[in-house]
């Protein structure tokens, strides 16, 4: 999704800038761009697909001494991702970068036409600068005409603008779409749409909360809130652990994220387990108190780890739970009663939909919490309460090492929970606590699995479909893994619930239909065995995931023989993780940076 960088200083403003893109990459993108105003005059530069195109086509231009800029990655929403689609979008003497999508774009854009301005790019951002400077010439005060401009824009955003007539100042406003504005002790000022970019260059960072406008000059960080009450900006000291992911060794970042599952999920436990109990220091002791039942919602990967944690709280919490996609919920009008803990689930902290139904949520009244990887992320901020679920910074757009931390979190809670409420025995507390301790070495990637997955990727390139089929906590798992495969490969991919495929999807069967079926040994194996064998019976190619050996299978991939389903379920989330980047490599796909995906969906 797309990503903003700022700058304000005398070092090498374009290196900054294309740095600070770098760093944001991994959100997902389809062309980028960046605007410098020095000594009075523009430069602008922008370039279709990855970085390096818009590295190639600034080779040649040079910048020093004092500068301001602003760059850009976009990841199209309104308009092709051409070159005059890219950011930043120049007025007459004015550049902007926007975060998100300005939803009366067209009538202002009817109106600005009226008046004789042309447009260029078919994107909703381009309003933004052609307002600005119809404002501008009213007259009014450069800020002056920048805070009218906001005023006249619905929606979500996070804009940078900059204009010789201000020339040594940026203009900021924020609503919806996260920005953050940095400082170090050289006076330099960033700008960025997450940390990452200003790890290392920067000490203390402010967030803008929703509705903030100003500017910011070399002397000067002015902020108003939205009803235009000048505020102070709060500075938190930001982490000097860049942590940024090298791939160190591995082929993709997706692949060395999958390897360090063990790790991060052995952090993610940290602290957090005893012999006999389950401790989240970070929740109010009083969170589940008088809680009738859980609502969780989540997109994408997130919503599969919630559908996953559905059964854990109702079987160890006995807590009616319920799970909703965001952009699902946001629309259809939900009872919302109070007795209802509301938990979204993102590894960003950023998704709109989902941050848009922690809203409604806080404003209907109810308890929140957030299980998130990003902290000070928008969700971690609003939240009544939140779980890191430590993760590390994950790069690869496919999510893997995040599902993984958010799943362990999941079934700590609902044991912490079952605790609270004495709805299982202590015994059994005890004793799934013991398999939490296990579930790092159950994570690691066995050298004998991944070599069999490299092999047997050659066998499924083609065909006309896959079916990924399992019961209880592996319906989720499924469904993950035809994600895993769909996100990265572009085969399509399904998953079911192992019971339903004669309810319809199995009139597909033939042999070019692969189905892979996960066995857990500890989770209604002989039930979901009969489910395989009446897709064997009708020609699909199978490919059975299981610590039982299984004669009808085409292809079988072992796991190590666990003492429990869960322990079963993280082992085949790495089996499906390797499969879908192993046909993802032979394929000769960008695993990393998978075409139209996006790793923060910042728009809804
Ligand atoms: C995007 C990503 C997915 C992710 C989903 C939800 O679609 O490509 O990998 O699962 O957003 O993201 P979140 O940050 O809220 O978990």
């Amino acid at each position: 999704m797309c990503g903003i960088v700022g700058y304000i200083g005398n070092k090498n403003t374009k290196e900054i800038l294309l740095e600070g893109l770098k760093e944001l990459e991994y959100r997902g993108y389809d062309s980028a761009g960046i605007a410098v105003l020095q000594n009075g005059t523009f430069s602008n530069y922008k370039a279709v697909g990855k970085l390096v195109n818009l590295e190639e086509k600034t080779k040649d231009f040079t910048t020093k001494d004092f500068a301001v800029g602003i760059g850009h990655t976009r990841w199209a929403t309104h308009g092709k991702p051409t070159e005059l689609n890219a950011h930043p979008h120049l007025g007459e003497s004015s550049y902007v970068v926007h975060n998100g999508i300005i939803e009366n774009y067209a009538e202002l854009k009817k109106e600005l036409t009226q008046k004789g301005v042309v447009f260029l790019s078919q994107t909703d951002t381009e309003v933004i600068v052609h307002q600005f400077e119809k404002n501008l010439k009213t007259p009014l005060e450069p800020f002056e005409a920048f805070a009218k401009t906001i005023g006249e824009l619905q929606g979500a955003y996070a804009i940078l603008l900059v204009t010789k007539s201000q020339p040594e100042t940026i203009y900021f406003a924020k609503h919806g779409s996260p920005m953050i504005v940095g400082i170090n002790a050289e006076n330099e000022k960033y700008f960025a749409s997450s940390d990452t970019p200003l790890i290392g260059q920067c000490s203390d960072v402010h967030y803008f909360e929703d509705g903030d406008y100003g500017y910011v000059t070399p002397k000067e960080i002015a902020i108003f809130d939205k009803s235009g009450i000048k505020k102070q900006p709060l500075f938190k000291k930001l982490s000097t652990n860049k942590l940024s992911a090298q791939k160190e060794g591995y082929r993709f970042f997706m692949e060395k994220e999958i390897y360090e599952q063990s790790v991060v999920l052995a952090d993610t436990l940290m602290g957090r387990i005893s012999d006999k109990e389950i401790r989240f220091d970070e929740l109010p002791h009083d969170l589940f108190e008088g809680v009738q039942e859980i609502k969780l919602c989540a997109c994408g990967t997130s919503y599969h780890a919630a559908l996953t944690a559905s059964y854990l709280f109702e079987r160890h919490a006995k807590i009616k739970t319920s799970v909703e996609i965001a952009s699902e919920f946001r629309y259809r009008e939900p009872i919302m009663s109070k007795d209802t803990l509301f938990v979204v689930i993102s590894q960003s902290g950023e998704t709109a939909d989902t941050l848009e139904t922690l809203k409604m949520a806080k404003e209907a009244g109810l308890k929140t919490l957030v299980i998130c990887n990003v902290d000070n992320s928008s969700m971690v901020r609003l939240a009544d309460a939140a779980i890191l679920t430590r993760a590390g910074i994950e790069k690869g757009v496919a999510s893997t090492k995040a599902f993984a931390t958010q799943v362990a979190v999941f079934w700590m809670l609902s044991l912490y929970v079952a605790g609270e409420r004495k709805s299982l025995p202590k015994e059994e507390i005890e004793r799934q606590i013991t398999l939490l301790r296990e579930v790092p070495a159950t994570v690691k990637v066995d050298d004998a699995t991944h070599e069999q997955l490299k092999r047997l990727s050659k066998r499924y390139l083609h065909g006309h479909g896959f079916f990924f089929i399992g019961r209880d906590v592996f319906y989720p798992l499924a469904l993950e893994g035809a994600l895993k495969l769909k996100e990265i490969s572009y085969l399509h991919a399904e998953g079911y619930p192992s019971g339903e495929m004669k309810h319809g999807p199995i009139a597909l069967a033939d042999p070019e239909l692969f189905t892979i079926a996960l066995l857990p040994q500890h989770m209604l194996y002989e039930k979901a065995k009969s489910n395989v064998e009446e897709l064997s019976a009708r020609d699909s190619t199978i490919c059975a995931v299981s610590a039982v050996a299984f004669d009808k299978a085409d292809d079988f991939i072992p796991i190590g023989v666990c003492k429990d389903y869960m322990l079963e379920f993280f082992e085949m989330m790495v089996v499906l993780q390797l499969l879908a980047l192993e046909i993802s490599i032979r394929l000769g796909n960008d695993v990393d940076m998978p075409r139209n995906l996006a790793k923060s969906v910042t728009v809804e």
